[in-house]
């Protein structure tokens, strides 16, 4: 198995929550594009890719980052920025890279270390307190964009594994929905860690 494509059938909502002004974010971008892309495709692995993830996401992170509640060295370079932005034109800018086409990972072929990364993803476990992550992220990857929970299908490997530690270490605290995951990592091993990393970079929707 080189990839994984996970078949689910995707009903198109609308978008409730889509107030952001899409061109408008394109032209305050241009600080952004070292890092995460002219389209919000991250050219390394350690970085997030922003294209298609939703809106509701992306701008209250924007605002985290803005406020100085969720900290990342490289992210630091452009807080000043940031900060210059009012809650609408963070707005645009999520709308600009929600409306750019997601990122397409490919999953190491590794038998075991996806059988673990699917199981743990579809069913968590129980016995380890480990919910199932379908439950928020859905069970292609795509999230919940009214909820704003975010999608995780065809993220940067290195960077899902490196955030799921930060979680897991409580060092990502920024906001209350920072609690859900990091109750949700507490229990999760290395291994399992790059397990569902590998198998979350590989999912994609269709
Ligand atoms: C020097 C590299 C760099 C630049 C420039 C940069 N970023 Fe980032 N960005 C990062 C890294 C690294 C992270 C991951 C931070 C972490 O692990 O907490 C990140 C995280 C983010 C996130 C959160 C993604 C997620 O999935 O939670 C958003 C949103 C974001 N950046 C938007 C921007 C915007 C908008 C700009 C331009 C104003 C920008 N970034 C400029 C490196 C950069
Ligand atoms: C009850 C809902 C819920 C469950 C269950 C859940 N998550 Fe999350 N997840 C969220 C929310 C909400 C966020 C955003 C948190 C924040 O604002 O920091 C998130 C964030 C994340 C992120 C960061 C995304 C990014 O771009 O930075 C990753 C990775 C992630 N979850 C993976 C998982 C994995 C793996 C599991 C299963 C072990 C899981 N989640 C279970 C709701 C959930």
């Amino acid at each position: 198995m080189a990839s994984l494509v996970v078949f689910a059938a995707e009903v198109k909502m609308p978008d409730l929550l889509s107030t952001g002004d899409a061109k408008a974010g394109s032209e305050l971008v241009a600080l952004c594009a070292s890092c995460h892309g002219a389209n919000g495709q991250s050219i390394s692995s350690d970085w997030p890719n922003l294209a298609g993830q939703n809106q509701r996401y992306l701008s209250e992170q924007l605002k985290y980052f803005q406020q100085g509640d969720r900290e990342n060295v490289l992210m630091l370079s452009v807080i000043p920025y940031l900060k210059t932005l009012s809650d609408s034109q963070l707005l645009d800018i999520a709308a600009f890279y929600s409306s750019q086409t997601p990122a397409i990972g490919q999953a190491k072929n590794d038998q075991e270390l996806l059988a673990l990364g699917e199981s743990l993803y579809r069913a968590g476990d129980l016995k380890r307190g480990i919910p199932a992550c379908t439950a928020c992220h859905s069970v292609n990857g795509a999230g919940n964009a009214q909820a704003g929970f975010p999608k995780v299908s065809g993220q940067q490997k290195n960077y899902l594994i490196s955030t799921l530690k930060e979680y897991r270490s409580l060092q990502r605290n920024a906001g209350d929905y920072s609690l859900v995951m990091q109750s949700a990592s507490q229990n999760l091993k290395d291994y399992d860690i790059e397990a569902l990393a590998n198998y979350m970079h590989g999912l994609y929707e269709k």
